[in-house]
């Protein structure tokens, strides 16, 4: 069965490190119209594709929590899924949230973008919340109804001390969430922070937070099950799990990436362009080198990586544990050959692994 992707492009601000397809909302949303496109579109690739219900759904943004309880009981009638819908919710946007309405209107699954409990930090980030805010948003989340919450922290921000990045994770330990996505702050082209970068912390502090910080999660019983990804038992992104198994997703919205079999699809970036042709779709055919790789890029981030036989059903085709390259990662200690997967020693060095498969297609 086949995902699905919405995406809201809108956010209050631009975080000075955010390279996703977000744009500051200057003047009023148009949250009908938006909404209308989002329903246009669907209608147009379920029908492309014949498909008829999803096992999964995620509004990611950009900032989905601009929209109101209503805007996504109208988006759900029209999507049909009796799985995992998460919302991603920005904390600086809930002040007045009605939790319970969205539960209602059929999100089970919330991802708060908390990144940070210390003050000097989230004004690093330019973030538009303080910690009090997340507290009071995962709170009111719960009171809500939701017991399926994920919290985003990100570790590594400019001039952090070791000390600081464990005490986010214990505030956020303490809340006792489902899932944690624990990320390193990388800069990215494009982004304010890549034309006047902070001083980060080095290679050192970086791998003691995550030495300790991985201590810290696995002590209150969470399991890493990707790399950035902790979660308690049984709690697991079923959506992103489909990415990472190299499953099929229709993606709607500005900006939208899809994947169906073979083809991969994608719709304009810019709000405008997309408000004016929301049934657009580019598609693109993946040959057989590409989809090899694509299918390595999303499975070796996964602790245990996939067997062989859903890499063969998910590519067409056969197994590479024969092939050269893959007998040379195994060789080097780097690859499992009973598995899509990596050793642990592979795993710590996932980067180079990965370029090991680049250079080679
Ligand atoms: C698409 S953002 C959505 C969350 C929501 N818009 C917010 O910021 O509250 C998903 C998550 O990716 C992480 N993220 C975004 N940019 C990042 C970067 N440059 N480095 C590491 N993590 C990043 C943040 O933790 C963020 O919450
Ligand atoms: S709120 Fe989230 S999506 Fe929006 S700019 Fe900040 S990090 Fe990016």
């Amino acid at each position: 069965m086949t995902s699905l992707y919405a995406h809201f492009p809108w956010c209050v601000k631009k975080c000075p490190y955010c390279d996703f397809n977000s744009h500051p909302l200057n003047g009023t949303l148009d949250r009908d119209r938006y909404i209308d496109a989002l329903i246009l579109d669907l209608n147009e690739q379920r029908s492309a594709y014949g498909t008829t219900r999803f096992k999964t759904v995620f509004f990611g943004g950009g900032t989905p929590s601009l929209f109101d309880p209503a805007d996504f009981e109208r988006l759900l009638i029209a999507i049909s899924c009796d799985g995992e819908v998460t919302m991603e919710a920005n904390p600086g946007t809930t002040e007045h949230a009605d939790f319970a309405a969205y539960a209602s209107a059929g999100i089970n699954r919330l991802s708060l973008g908390v990144q940070s409990f210390d003050a000097t930090m989230l004004q690093r980030l330019g973030r538009i919340h303080s910690s009090e805010d997340a507290d009071r948003a995962y709170r009111s989340a719960r009171r809500g109804g939701f017991d399926n919450i994920n919290l985003d922290i990100m570790y590594g921000l400019p001039e952090q001390q070791v000390e600081q990045a464990l005490d986010d994770l214990r505030r956020a330990i303490a809340l006792e969430p489902e899932h944690i996505s624990w990320y390193q702050l990388t800069i990215e082209p494009k982004t304010a922070f890549h034309s006047a970068p902070p001083t980060l912390p080095d290679e050192t502090p970086i791998s003691d937070m995550e030495t300790h910080g991985w201590a810290l999660l696995r002590e209150a019983g969470y399991r890493r099950y990707e790399v950035s990804a902790w979660t308690q038992p049984g709690r697991e992104c079923q959506h992103n799990m489909n990415y990472w198994t190299f499953g099929d997703y229709l993606g709607i919205g500005a900006g939208a990436h899809g994947k169906v079999d073979r083809q991969r699809t994608d719709k304009a970036k810019a709000p405008s362009r997309y408000l004016s042709t929301p049934t657009a779709t580019n598609r693109r055919t993946l040959n057989d080198d590409d989809l090899r790789f694509e299918y390595l890029l999303n499975a070796l981030r996964l602790v245990e990586g996939t067997s062989w036989g859903t890499f063969s059903e998910r590519t067409g085709l056969p197994p590479m544990a024969d092939e050269p390259i893959w007998k040379r990662g195994c060789a080097l200690g780097l690859l499992r050959t009973d598995r899509v997967a990596t050793t642990p020693m592979g795993y710590r060095h996932l980067d180079s692994v990965l370029t090991m498969f680049l250079s080679d297609a």
